[in-house]
């Protein structure tokens, strides 16, 4: 959850750590510190609040050597004395993302030799066990692999010593760690975003890798500790594509990326006459054809594309299919099925409870995995037996848009192929699924240009507390996912339920303060929804209904209409996703709220 970011260089690196702090603030913003060796000395800043406030009191720093972390709080509060970098007795600086869970223990041993601590985190602990391993001798390199043998827990971290100017180590295990080469300097940082101003020449390090770096060269010894060489690539990420350009917040340019990044999902069919098992890796026609159900695992955002998938691949595809929260499948005991396929969906590929899932299935006797995802060589990807990358890109708003889109076009693939190998897709309705994935990305554009009606509709809801989303079949997940939004960045307690279950429980909340948010497709469940809305305006309840041509729903007074094109039939979800999206960004900036970096929450959820 948190982000790092380490250099050495011939050159002042201070600017470096900064912008690279800056564009893994989406990870966690809640202090941020950077310390660099210069004149043998280790000099630390760290500040609560935002990059920018490390920025305006570090001009004056300069160093060739330095680590730099910014933070999403886990043990101790949000304050400078909890912010990285942590030291110890001035020798040794330490950055950390993970979670180190038996630091109470080595804590007390700590302090029973002497250490005294000046902070709240699990992380001072590693500072204090280089420190002892240093101390009695070891290098730099020896005191690190150490001190992480005794540590029990996910972790990345960066370290430097006062006295070693001209060596950075850098380790991870559990959680992501990438090095950055460059000419007579070499880089660390949890995400290639931070690297890519200096280079896109990187390495992705595997678990229990330990890296020495120096100016000219750089070192990997594996967790057993021998030297390895890890394969060096080129990031095809653009740094164009992870600045903000003419768009007001990260996610504004996201939600208005999704026809691109649909498109590019797309790619592996869009110009195929047919849909083969082999975009989801090289076994999966033979894995495909030995499972008998699916068990999707996935956490937020992700879930909901499960549950959307769920509906799809039951109807089309005749599979049986469970979806799991992450959180709750890995502490359940649950009833393995060896021959269903577990789906693990993540924007990140590194959320901690989706990790943990999948090693749960895997230990029930799972042996069928799939991860679809966003980020290539990410954890789930690497432990999953297949896969399917999303073509997003980088989505750096907290609140995730695109992936989800992206998510749910994979899904749909994934539907239609196995449809076709139990024999439920003919030709020619492969033809017409074709057809429509093709002018998704143009029909998702026709959404889209509803935001400026959306953005007024938006004013209706600064002055609301909470909000209810109604949706039927298909669209219940579709709800869930507006509710989501809205409260993750507008801070409007929202919740969603399908709307036959209103008058189970629920409407004894609808009243002329409770705005009812209802996604309306012109299918099968249409008629059956326009009562349930009937129900709501009887007691009073003030509707907004996202209704697709052909709905006939009357805008009148406490019904408020947005008319969205004619129905897309099994990618509807994916079209009325968008506006919801929209609902959820217009009301957040009529709120004031930081759109991009919501309060309590970061992007990728590393930690349990
Ligand atoms: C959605 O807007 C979220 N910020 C969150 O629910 C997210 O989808 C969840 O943490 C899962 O992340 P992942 O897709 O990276 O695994």
């Amino acid at each position: 959850m948190c982000g790092i970011v380490g250099a050495i260089a011939q050159r002042n690196i201070v600017p470096i750590l900064l912008e690279g702090l800056q564009r893994l603030e989406y990870r966690g913003y809640d202090s941020a510190g950077l310390v660099v060796v210069s004149e043998g000395q280790l000099t630390r800043m760290r500040s609560t609040g935002r990059v920018a406030e490390l920025s305006n009191i570090s001009a004056d720093i300069q160093g060739t050597i330095g680590i730099a972390h910014t933070r999403w709080a886990t043990h101790g509060v949000p304050s400078e004395r909890n912010a990285h970098p942590h030291m110890s007795r001035d020798l040794i600086a330490v950055v950390h993302n993970g979670i180190i869970e038996n630091y109470e223990a080595i804590r007390t041993r700590l302090v029973a030799g002497g250490y005294e601590f000046a902070s709240d985190t699990d992380t001072e602990v590693i500072a204090h066990l280089i420190h002892s391993h240093y101390v009695n001798g070891k290098t730099l390199l020896g005191a690190t692999q150490a001190a992480l043998t005794e540590l029990v827990g996910a972790y990345a971290i960066g370290v430097i010593a006062s006295d070693n100017p001209d060596q950075l180590i850098c380790a991870r295990r559990g959680s992501p760690l990438l090095m950055g080469i460059g000419i007579g300097e070499n880089f660390f940082a949890s995400d290639v975003s931070a690297l890519l101003p200096v280079t896109n020449k990187v390495v992705y390090l595997e678990d229990g890798d330990v890296v020495e770096m120096g100016r000219q060269s750089y070192r990997i010894r594996d967790a057993a500790g021998e030297i390895v060489a890890r394969p060096v690539q080129f990031s095809e990420i653009s740094n164009e594509s992870v600045q903000l350009g003419n768009y007001r917040h990260y996610m504004q340019k996201e939600i208005h990326e999704q026809p691109r990044a649909i498109a590019d999902t797309l790619e592996s069919v869009s110009n195929s006459h047919s849909i083969v098992p082999g975009i989801f890796g090289a076994e999966a026609a033979a894995c495909f054809a030995d499972i008998d159900s699916i068990l999707i695992l996935a956490c937020g955002t992700s879930y909901h594309a499960g549950l959307v998938a769920r509906y799809w691949l039951e109807e089309i595809a005749g599979i049986q299919c469970t979806v799991e929260i992450a959180s709750e499948y890995r502490y359940r005991t649950s009833v393995a099925n060896p021959r269903a396929l577990v789906v693990v969906l993540s924007q990140s590929g590194e959320t901690a409870d989706t990790q943990a899932a999948l090693s749960h299935a895997k230990s029930l006797g799972h042996v069928h995995t799939l991860a679809i995802c966003n980020v290539p060589e990410s954890a789930l990807v690497r432990q999953s037996k297949l896969r399917f990358l999303t073509r997003a890109g980088p989505e750096i708003g907290v609140a995730s848009t695109k992936a989800f889109t992206t998510q749910l076009v994979a899904l749909f693939l994934l539907t239609l192929v196995l449809a076709k190998l139990r024999g439920r897709l003919t030709a020619e309705v492969e033809q017409l699924h074709l057809h429509s994935l093709r002018h998704l990305p143009a029909a998702t554009q026709k959404v889209l240009d509803l935001e400026p009606q959306i953005a007024k509709l938006a004013e209706q809801f600064a002055c609301k507390r909470h909000a209810l989303f109604l949706g039927r079949g298909l669209h219940y997940p579709i709800a869930l996912e507006g509710a989501l939004k809205l409260k993750e960045i507008s801070y409007i307690h929202a919740e969603a339920y399908p709307a036959g279950e209103l008058k189970h429980g629920p409407l004894a909340l609808v009243d002329k303060d409770m705005p009812v948010i209802s996604v309306a497709p012109n299918d099968m469940l249409l008629e059956k929804l326009k009562s349930n809305l009937h129900e709501v305006r009887a007691r009073g309840g003030e509707l907004y209904v996202f209704a697709d041509a052909g709905t006939h729903i009357r805008e009148e007074e406490g019904v408020h209409i947005m008319q969205m094109p004619e129905h897309a039939g099994f990618l509807s979800p994916i079209l009325h996703t968008i506006p919801l999206q929209l609902l959820a960004y217009y009301v957040a900036l009529q709120k004031g709220t930081d759109v991009d970096k919501p309060r309590n929450l970061a992007k990728s959820v590393t930690v349990e």
